[in-house]
């Protein structure tokens, strides 16, 4: 794993939307594995900025998201769809049309997780962006989860529930299940960009940089990815 300490939330941005940027110039056809949560706000910003600066285009760009909560439908606010949209593609060029993301709704769990599964085999990703749970977790694979395993649903950690409750009015609100992508599926893409930024995270990039790889700490799986950056603040590199 390739390791870069920026100074802060700031530079973690700035760094990963090189990254990013330069895959998306040199192949106006890629496919981008993309996640939610609050790290990847800094660099969906510059991609926005660079697209209106320098008109870089998501014409012909694919995105494949990692994960979605169960029961939500795409049009809620909370939902990762809805998510998505408002925090990078309505600022992009990209045909709605060519971003995938798990149905929250669907009622046949094994279906949709079949129907995600050959999304993924049609679309091999040239880049696969993700966070990192305070758990360890990557998508929705929480701690425990075999590496070996493709899209699943998932009842989320208390510990996910409790970090994702700030962005519901109560805990009470926060879905307990989720649709996720599977740790193979993650580990197939030929790039992995992984963000990290604040001290909350710095026990967790700690245990996935240089701890043991275990199911235990589902991030740790990423050491053994041939092509894997993390990008960490100085918070969050503390304890590297
Ligand atoms: C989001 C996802 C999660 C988050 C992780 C960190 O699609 O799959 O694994 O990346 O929970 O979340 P934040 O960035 O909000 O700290």
């Amino acid at each position: 794993m390739k390791i870069v300490v920026a100074k802060d939330y700031e530079g973690v941005s700035a760094h990963a939307a090189g990254i990013m940027l330069e895959v998306v110039r040199k192949n106006p056809y890629a496919v981008l594995g993309l996640a939610t949560g609050t790290t990847p706000l800094g660099l969906y910003a510059y991609m926005i900025a660079d697209h209106e600066k320098k008109g870089t285009s998501y014409a012909h760009i694919r995105t494949v998201n990692l994960d979605e909560y169960k029961g939500l439908p795409a049009a809620h606010e909370q939902s990762y769809a809805y998510f998505m949209r408002k925090n990078l593609f309505d600022g992009l060029d990209i045909d709605p049309e060519n971003t995938n993301i798990e149905n929250g709704m669907a009622a046949d769990e094994a279906a949709e997780c079949a129907r995600y599964d050959a999304i993924l085999e049609m679309l091999p990703r040239d880049i696969q962006l993700l966070g990192l749970g305070s758990n360890g977790h990557i998508a929705f694979n929480e701690p425990g989860t075999p590496f070996g395993i493709g899209t699943h649903v998932v009842t989320l950690a208390e510990s996910t529930v409790r970090d994702n409750a700030r962005l519901f009015e109560s805990i009470d609100e926060v879905p307990r299940k989720a649709f996720t992508m599977g740790i193979r599926q993650i580990m197939q893409a030929k790039k992995i960009l992984i963000l990290a930024s604040g001290a909350n995270k710095a026990d967790a990039v700690y245990k996935m940089a240089r701890g043991e790889v275990t199911p235990d700490v589902p991030a740790s799986v990423l050491q053994l990815h041939p092509d894997c950056i993390l990008i960490a603040d100085r918070a969050a590199a503390a304890k590297l």
